[in-house]
C-alpha cells in the first residue's frame, strides 16, 4: 500500500481519508484565517535553485553535526502533541524512526509517554525534549532534570506561546484529547503556558542544567541577537506551524535576517511547511544548518505508525539527496548560498 504513496503530499492525503474530522483538524489546522498555515507552504515558492552542473556529485553525503553530534539527515522532527491520538505506536514510533534514520526526534511536553518510558524505548537516539519555562520553577527543574536522567540530549524551550494561538477548527469541533489518551508529563490542571515569561527565565535555565538550550519560536533578528546574547546554544525559526500568531511571516522569508544577524553564534534550525526534499535545500541555502518537519511525521505515523514516519523521512531524504545533486552539491557543505534566491532575481 505505501508503494503507491511517493511524497508527503500523498501521506497528508491518505491521512485525510483515515483519520476522524475531530482528530485531522487539530493536526490539519492553523490560527485564526490560516493565512499564516498557507504562507509557510507558499512562501517556499518564492525562491528558486540555480543548478550547478558538472561538479562531480558521484559520492554524496547528507550527513553534518548538530549540537556536536552527527546526523544522518538535516531533517529532525518537530514537537508535536499526544501522538498516540494518530496512531498506538504514537512517540516511542516517531522517536524510533527517526533514530533509524539517524536524526533528532523531540518530544513535546504534552506526549503521551513520560520522558522515562521514552528514553527507555528508544535508548540511542538523538532525543530533545520541548517543554515550556513554567511559572512553577520547581516543576520546571524537575522536568529538566528528569530529561537529563533520561539521556535527553537537548532542551527545546517553546517561546511563541505565552498563551494558546485561536485555532478556530478545535473551537469549532470542542477538541478534546480522547480519554483513552494521557498526557503524564504534564499534570492536569497545571498551567502549560506562562505569560510572564522573559529572557531571565533563560538565564535562570541555563543557569541549572549543562544541556544544550534550544529557543523554538524565534521570527526576528532582534530576538535572535539577544538569545545570542544571553547565550543559548540554538534557535529553532518557527511559527508553531501557523498556529500561533495568525499574519506573522512564513519562516523561509524570516530566516535569511536571522542567520545573517547571528547564523556565526550558534545553530540556526528552521521549521514550518516542510513537505519535500527541495524545500530543504533552499532552507540550508539560506542558511539552515538543519529543518524540522512537524505535520509530515505525523501523516507517516497515521498510515502506518513507526514504518510510516520513517518511509516519509526517507522519502525527504531521498528527494533532498535529488536535489542536492542536480543542483550540483555532493555534500551539504558544498551547498553555495548563490544557489537559491528570490524570484526578484529572475524578474529583475
Ligand atoms: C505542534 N507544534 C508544537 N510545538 C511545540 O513546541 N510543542 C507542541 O506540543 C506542539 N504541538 C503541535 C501539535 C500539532 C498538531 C502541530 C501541527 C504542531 C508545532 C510544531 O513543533 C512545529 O513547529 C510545526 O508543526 C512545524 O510546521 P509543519 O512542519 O507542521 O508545517
Amino acid at each position: 500500500m505505501s508503494d503507491s504513496l511517493v511524497c508527503v503530499k500523498d501521506f497528508e492525503k491518505y491521512a485525510r481519508l483515515i483519520l476522524s474530522r475531530n482528530t485531522l483538524d487539530y493536526y490539519r489546522c492553523g490560527a485564526g484565517d490560516e493565512e499564516t498555515l498557507a504562507h509557510n507552504r507558499k512562501a517556499f515558492s518564492k525562491y528558486k535553485i540555480r543548478p550547478r552542473c558538472l561538479r562531480n556529485v558521484a559520492n554524496r553525503d547528507l550527513s553534518t553535526t548538530i549540537l556536536g553530534r552527527t546526523v544522518k539527515i538535516p531533517i529532525g522532527v518537530s514537537p508535536t502533541a499526544f501522538q498516540k491520538v494518530i496512531h498506538p505506536d504514537g512517540e516511542y514510533g516517531t522517536a524510533r524512526a527517526a533514530e533509524a534514520m539517524g536524526t533528532v526526534f523531540i518530544l513535546s511536553i504534552v506526549a503521551s509517554c513520560t520522558i522515562e518510558e521514552l528514553g527507555k524505548a528508544v535508548p540511542n537516539g538523538n532525543n530533545w525534549l520541548q517543554l515550556y519555562v513554567y511559572a512553577d520553577k520547581e516543576f520546571t527543574q524537575t522536568l529538566v532534570k528528569r530529561a537529563e536522567e533520561s539521556n535527553f540530549k537537548a532542551l527545546v524551550i517553546t517561546v511563541d506561546t505565552p498563551l494558546l494561538g485561536r485555532r478556530l477548527a478545535n473551537i469549532r469541533n470542542k477538541f478534546v484529547v480522547p480519554k483513552h489518551v494521557i498526557l503524564p508529563n504534564h499534570m492536569r490542571g497545571r498551567q502549560l503556558f506562562n505569560p510572564s515569561s522573559d529572557w531571565n527565565d533563560i538565564k535562570w535555565l541555563k543557569s541549572i542544567t549543562k544541556l544544550p538550550i534550544i529557543l523554538k519560536g524565534i521570527l526576528t533578528a532582534e530576538d535572535a541577537i539577544i538569545a545570542a546574547d544571553v547565550g543559548v546554544d540554538g534557535i529553532l525559526v518557527s511559527n508553531h506551524g501557523g498556529r500561533q500568531l495568525d499574519g506573522s511571516p512564513a519562516t523561509i522569508e524570516v530566516l535569511p535576517e536571522i542567520v545573517k544577524a547571528v547564523g556565526d553564534r550558534l545553530e540556526v534550525y528552521v521549521d514550518g511547511g516542510i513537505t519535500n526534499g527541495s524545500d530543504v535545500f533552499k532552507a540550508l541555502a539560506l542558511g539552515a544548518r538543519m529543518v524540522f518537519m512537524g505535520r509530515a511525521p505525523i501523516w507517516g505515523l497515521a498510515h502506518s505508525g513507526e514504518e510510516g514516519v520513517k518511509k516519509v523521512l526517507d522519502i525527504v531524504k531521498t528527494e533532498l539527496d535529488g536535489a542536492l545533486a542536480i543542483a550540483g552539491s555532493a555534500t551539504l557543505k558544498d551547498i553555495e548560498p548563490g544557489m537559491v534566491v528570490p524570484n526578484s532575481y529572475y524578474s529583475k
